[in-house]
């Protein structure tokens, strides 16, 4: 098993810098887009304290579809500018929603989440998924898991071969 300590000591820039070095390690020397995805999303929810959902939707076609990740079944398809994370893929850009009930078309997949944050996964350009992450309280995600998280999906891009998925 892979575990993380996280220091809640530590500032959030440094736990995500952590958390990204923790990613690096996890996904060495694999290959396996499927396994990479999966381990990731478990990273995410070990070790992100105060969310009840975590993974990634996938670019197909015209459409979002669910890939792996932690948390209660949710909707399996998401079309491109609906919801938060069919906003995000459009925009190609991070959208922190603090208070969900206050974002038109957002798409209700577990009535516990109160906010939400998802950033697009672009690889050279090309859009791939987004990452969604939602949690019970308003306000849970800030500028420092803006930038936290979108550095953890730029060390996550590269590992993963998006075309075999
Ligand atoms: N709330 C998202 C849908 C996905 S679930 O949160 C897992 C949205 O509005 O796009």
């Amino acid at each position: 098993m892979f575990e993380v300590r996280s220091d809640p000591t530590a500032s959030p820039a440094e736990r995500y810098r952590v958390l990204g070095a923790a990613l690096a390690s996890l996904l060495e020397g694999e290959e396996d887009a499927l396994a990479n995805l999966a381990n990731a999303a478990a990273l995410l929810a070990q070790s992100l304290e105060a969310i009840n959902w975590c993974g990634f939707y996938l670019l197909r076609g015209e459409e979002l579809v669910l890939g792996p990740f932690q948390g209660k079944p949710a909707c399996v398809r998401i079309p491109i500018g609906k919801g938060v994370c069919g906003a995000a893929a459009r925009e190609r850009a991070t959208i922190v929603v603090p208070d969900v009930s206050r974002f038109p078309g957002h798409i209700t997949c577990d009535p516990a989440s109160r906010s939400e944050i998802v950033v697009p996964i672009l690889e050279d350009g090309i859009l791939r998924g987004v990452l969604d992450i939602d949690a019970p309280e308003v306000g849970r995600f800030d500028h420092e898991d803006l930038v936290g998280l979108e550095a953890f999906v730029a060390t996550l891009t590269p590992r993963v071969a998006w075309g075999s998925l």
